[in-house]
């Protein structure tokens, strides 16, 4: 944190669009006010304007039952006739909506008409597994088009998705399966991933047997689209080549309208406790607010330009960044399925000349490891078709932001941080392109339409150049509907801190214009390239190792990643009755012995627990193992003093500590 509060204090860069930027922007400053006056009646106007509405609604927002709020709530759509037929009923079936870029260079193509075409007959094979409004579709796929046509198809019908990133491991796959009672999983034989096929379907065989035939799964069917031609085993009954279903398929589907409420999707997200959290979404609302976000914020002029996210559909980016807010618009874009190094560092550099994308929406981890890696690299390509950039993710440091702008942008293109969560749904914070002058490391203002305050603990707005918690004070039309079958937790997670607003989690500060600048998270969940984690998911996986004893994990700062993930570990011992403090002299024997001789291996196998319970990108970065944990003489952890350590800094104030003689064992051990 501290390092954001000196970029605040020190960063004196300002960026003003250009005339021609200006001149030629979506976005103009009236809509501020048009938004201010009254937000509903605004994003009325929006949800209009940027969608087809089977049956208009006449109530923009419904707020009678805070915090469960509706939107547009008697009004119906077909999200996927919106992203998708519209375009080709307006005359734009020839445009391109994704030019696919496979890792080892293979591509495809897809207009308006052919991504149509797919869906359409997608949606009759889903159909035909029995997949209705309602039902609940695991999608567990690469950066393949499929992923893209599966979301859209399950749209269509009116059921849900619960898109679940590829990295995640068989067990976090089936957690997610059974929390929503999924009846189908998509997935597929295997994805390139840095210069090899690494396989997807073993994930799902496994964790679909998890707890033997007395523990079977609410899954009906596994349909698997082949891309890694790599061998799989296979379940008769059970799964099924989704091309030999799409080639059969009946080609003509017309989609159906649904209530603007009907959920959309599912997506889990790393809380504050040890399971990760169902968020639910709905058509209408998160329609609209990513449409309305993409066009304005991205400046997107749908005939000439080239929008490129480089998320992946596994995070909330890549389903309202890749998926919905670019379609609804009619954008034609670029999805990517492997990794920025394969098989050269310039491979993104490459794929921008190759389509000449216009518009760049990336993670500020992404940045600062090309900063690293040197300008010549994108030097060897011509990036001159860039005209913006975005930032998403986590705070990007002002000379990451100056970096971003000058090699990659050619020193001309706006950037724009946005700040949002899987929870909003879209984007909440950014400057727009042709309004705001920019200032490198603050996401700035609230988006039209949006209200958001900072806070001191006592809920009052803080004034101008100092510092709060961020806050959303008034109900948005993307916004999460609940944690999917745990009312309870939804109100108290987010709702209870400030009565009737909604805490996000993060810390925030005003500067002296009253522009906001993004501190990073306040509780116990941390962000690692981008991705968020949650130090008790971690911790109880750490405790479930037959070695564990106890664990606690914090979030580390690193100059790539943002933060890494480093655990401090205690080993078990046995107690033993007879001799009361044998096991304090045990463990500091065992300490000795584990340090002597097996502490690299120790760490290494609990690395790899962690890896197969939850997913490699929770795999701790350093693991310590130490006699005792800090703790106060209440028994919390004191994870400030973990991150001293594990940030190799002179360890802080230990007054509060129950045993001051522990951090001396933990700096002994580490040290
Ligand atoms: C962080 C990702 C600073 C923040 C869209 C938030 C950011 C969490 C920014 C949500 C940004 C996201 N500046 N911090 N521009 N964008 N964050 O749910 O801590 O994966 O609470 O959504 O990422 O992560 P999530």
């Amino acid at each position: 944190m501290s390092n954001s509060i000196d970029n605040l204090l020190h960063e004196t860069r300002r960026f003003t669009p250009s005339e021609e930027f200006r001149a030629n922007a979506v976005a103009g400053a009236d809509l501020y006010d048009r938004a201010s006056s009254d937000r509903p009646a605004f994003w009325g106007e929006q949800a209009r304007e940027l969608l087809h509405w089977h049956t208009p609604f006449t109530r923009t927002l419904d707020w009678s039952n805070p915090p469960f709020a509706k939107w547009f709530d008697d009004g119906q759509l077909n999200v996927a006739y919106n992203c998708l037929d519209r375009h080709v009923e307006a005359g734009n079936g020839d445009r391109v909506a994704l030019n696919w870029e496979g890792e080892p260079g293979d591509s495809k193509t897809f207009t308006y008409a052919e991504l149509t075409a797919e869906v359409k007959k997608a949606a009759n094979v889903l159909a035909g597994l029995g997949i209705g409004q309602g039902d609940r579709v695991a999608i567990y796929l690469p950066m393949i088009p499929e992923a893209v046509i599966s979301m859209l198809a399950v749209a269509r019908l009116g059921a849900v998705h619960s898109v679940i990133f590829g990295g995640f491991s068989a067990e976090s796959l089936r957690a997610r399966i059974d929390d929503a009672s999924a009846k189908l999983v998509i997935t597929a034989d295997g994805g390139w991933r840095k210069g090899k096929v690494s396989a997807l379907k073993p994930a799902v065989d496994a964790s679909l047997t998890i707890g033997g035939p007395e523990n079977p799964s609410t899954v009906e069917h596994v349909l698997v689209v082949k891309r890694g031609n790599n061998d799989v085993a296979w379940v008769h009954g059970r799964d099924l080549w989704w091309h030999d279903q799409i080639d059969a398929a009946n080609p003509e589907h017309e989609a159906q309208p649904f209530p603007a409420e009907n959920p959309l999707f599912i997506l889990y997200t790393s809380g504050t406790t040890g399971k990760p959290k169902g968020i639910l979404h709905t058509t209408g609302g998160y329609l609209t607010q990513v449409a309305f976000t993409h066009k304005n914020i991205f400046d997107l002029h749908p005939e000439t330009d080239v929008y490129w996210s480089t998320a992946d559909v596994g995070w909330i980016t890549g389903h309202s960044y890749v998926v919905y807010g670019p379609l609804a618009n009619g954008a034609t874009q670029v999805i990517y399925e492997g990794t920025p190094d394969a098989p050269h560092p310039g491979r993104w550099w490459e794929i921008i000349q190759k389509y000449g994308v216009t518009i760049l929406y990336t993670a500020p981890t992404a940045i600062r490891t090309f900063m690293k890696l040197g300008h010549h690299i994108p030097a060897q390509f011509d990036l001159t078709s860039l005209r913006l950039l975005g930032s998403v993710g986590e705070p990007i440091n002002p000379e990451a932001w100056v970096w971003y702008r000058d090699v990659i942008g050619g020193g001309t293109t706006p950037v724009v941080d946005t700040w949002w969560q899987t929870e909003t749904g879209a984007i909440m914070v950014s400057a727009l392109p042709g309004v705001t002058t920019l200032k490198p490391g603050s996401a700035q203002v609230a988006v039209p339409g949006i209200h958001i305050e900072v806070l001191d603990d006592q809920g009052t707005p803080v004034p101008k150049n100092s510092g709060g918690l961020l806050v959303v004070s008034e109900p948005w039309p993307a916004m999460l509907r609940g944690i999917w079958g745990d009312p309870d937790r939804f109100v108290e997670t987010y709702w209870s801190t400030f009565p009737g607003k909604y805490f996000a989690g993060d810390g925030a500060r005003l500067d002296r214009d009253g522009d906001i600048w993004l501190l990073g998270r306040v509780d116990d969940v941390m962000n690692v390239s981008g991705h968020r984690l949650s130090t008790a998911e971690i911790e109880s996986s750490l405790v479930s190792h037959p070695r564990v004893a106890e664990a606690a994990v914090v979030g580390a700062t690193d100059e790539t990643t943002g933060q890494a993930v480093v655990a401090f570990v205690i080993v078990r011992v046995i107690e033993d009755d007879d001799e009361p403090g044998a096991a304090k002299a045990l463990a500091d024997e065992i300490l000795d012995e584990v340090v002597a001789e097996t502490v690299e291996s120790l760490a290494a196998e609990l690395r790899a627990h962690v890896a197969t319970q939850i997913g490699a990108i929770a795999r701790p970065k350093q693991v310590f193992i130490v006699a005792e944990l800090p703790k106060t003489r209440s028994g919390k952890i004191m994870r400030r003093l973990l991150r001293d350590v594990a940030e190799g800094r002179e360890i802080g104030d230990t007054t509060t500590l129950a045993d001051t003689q522990v951090m001396k064992i933990i700096s002994g051990t580490v040290g």
